[in-house]
């Protein structure tokens, strides 16, 4: 067996692929994703989750994720295409609307109430994920999470303005997220996210009310007795040694940047 083989024996043997591959209906994902699945949303396998997709298209989707959060989970499709309203009969909610619609959201929530995982797999465009991502933040439970599907368009032509890019909208998160170190004056103080994910083409947003609002502050366990030296600042702390093996190290970590 190549190693190809292999990977695929293993991206086959989760629970992700069993349920893309049984669907009724045509269903359109990647290859990596299946282990994303896998390890985002184990947990919630089984459990009355509310779990909603953007994009329905062929509708397979929707039977793959009720086969793979089982039968006590309300699984809901937006899509702005009105026939995929059909998909109604086989027992999902679905919504008619455009993600990027504020208004369309507001009526959604009205709707439906709290949800704990929303998977965006619409449009793609940098306004329509944003534009779903800053409505729908609110909406998760803690413990559920935000996760938005190929944004690899991010570094594409033909999605938006790429300074608007949903590529900077996830490091704008990371610059929330760390603003919150307690010495730093407090720039703002969006605490819809705990923790952000980042995987080939996914990026989940962790979503953890109690956890994001605990205040950043040094703690010890003990004041040390006998303290030791810290060598940050240290004469032996110095970078002269192995420095062409070091400028190495980082010219390598930058490598995708350079022209
Ligand atoms: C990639 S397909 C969805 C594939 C499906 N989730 C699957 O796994 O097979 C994208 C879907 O998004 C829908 N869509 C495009 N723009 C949209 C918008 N502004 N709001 C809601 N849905 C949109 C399209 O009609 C299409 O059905």
């Amino acid at each position: 067996m190549t190693e190809t083989d292999s990977l695929t024996v293993a991206m086959e043997a989760t629970a992700a692929y069993a349920a893309f591959a049984e669907s009724p209906h045509p269903t359109f994902k990647h290859t990596t994703y299946f282990h994303v699945y896998e390890e985002l949303f184990a947990k919630y396998r089984g459990k009355p989750v509310t779990f909603v997709e953007v994009g329905i298209l062929d509708g397979g989707s929707l039977f793959m994720w009720r086969k793979f959060f089982g039968q006590s989970a309300r699984i809901i499709g937006i899509d702005l295409n009105p026939k995929a309203k059909k998909w109604e009969s086989d027992g999902f909610e679905i919504f008619i609307g455009s993600q990027s619609d504020p208004s369309f959201w507001e009526t959604f929530c009205a709707d439906v109430g709290e949800i704990d995982i929303l998977l965006d797999d619409g449009g793609h465009t940098y306004l329509q994920q944003i534009v779903t991502s800053e409505m729908m933040l609110d909406q998760i439970t803690d413990g559920g999470m935000l996760v938005v599907e190929d944004m690899h368009t991010s570094y594409m032509d033909g999605f938006g303005d790429r300074k608007l890019s949903f590529r900077n909208y996830v490091h704008a998160w990371i610059d929330k997220l760390n603003s919150r170190f307690g010495k730093f004056p407090k720039i703002q103080s969006d605490r819809r996210v705990w923790s952000v994910f980042a995987f080939e083409s996914i990026v989940a947003f962790n979503v953890d009310r109690s956890k994001s609002m605990l205040v950043s502050a040094p703690i010890r366990n003990r004041q040390p007795v006998e303290g030791a030296e810290d060598y940050r600042h240290h004469p032996e702390n110095k970078l002269e040694e192995n420095k062409a093996a070091i400028q190495g190290l980082v010219a390598q970590a930058f490598s995708l940047y350079k022209d």
